[in-house]
């Protein structure tokens, strides 16, 4: 059984440290890129507060297509360029979109989301993938959940 456990009222960044190591030993050792993104999308959901979706798109050609994540059952494909997430592997840019009704676009998978956060995940300077966070809450993610999300997706980019 693994087992993480955020020191309590710990800062964000050490909630993001935590979270990167907590992803690099939930990961060590196993091969199934599959295994690997549900368990990190569980880990997403059970320890980022105020989250109503977590998990990956993973890019096939010219789409995004629906990995495993935590949350409302959501759209399958995004064409690359489409939406937040279509922008974020278009650009491989984060995207932080503090009102997802002002982003042009974007692609309402939940009504209740009302901002984003999505990191590329970049293997060999390519991305194949994309780690999308929603949460409920307007302007929920900042530059430094912006920040430790993308040290998360740097390290685990080689297990999925
Ligand atoms: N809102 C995303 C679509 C994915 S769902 O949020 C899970 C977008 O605009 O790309």
């Amino acid at each position: 059984m693994f087992r993480f456990i955020p020191a309590r009222g710990g800062s964000k960044s050490d909630l993001h440290a935590g979270l990167r190591d907590a992803a690099l030993a939930i990961t060590d050792g196993e091969r199934d890129a599959v295994a690997n993104m549900a368990n990190l999308a569980a880990l997403l959901w059970q320890f980022l507060p105020d989250l109503n979706w977590a998990g990956f798109y993973r890019r096939i050609g010219d789409e995004l297509v629906l990995g495993p994540f935590a949350g409302k059952p959501a759209c399958v494909r995004i064409p690359v360029g489409g939406g937040v997430c279509g922008r974020a592997a278009a650009e491989g840019t984060t995207q932080i979109v503090p009102d997802v009704d002002a982003f042009p676009g974007h692609i309402a998978c939940d009504a209740a989301s009302r901002s984003e956060l999505v990191v590329p995940v970049f293997r060999d300077g390519v991305v194949v993938a994309v780690i999308d966070l929603d949460s409920p809450l307007p302007a929920r993610f900042d530059e430094d959940d912006a920040r430790g999300i993308e040290a998360l997706a740097v390290a685990i980019a080689d297990r999925i």
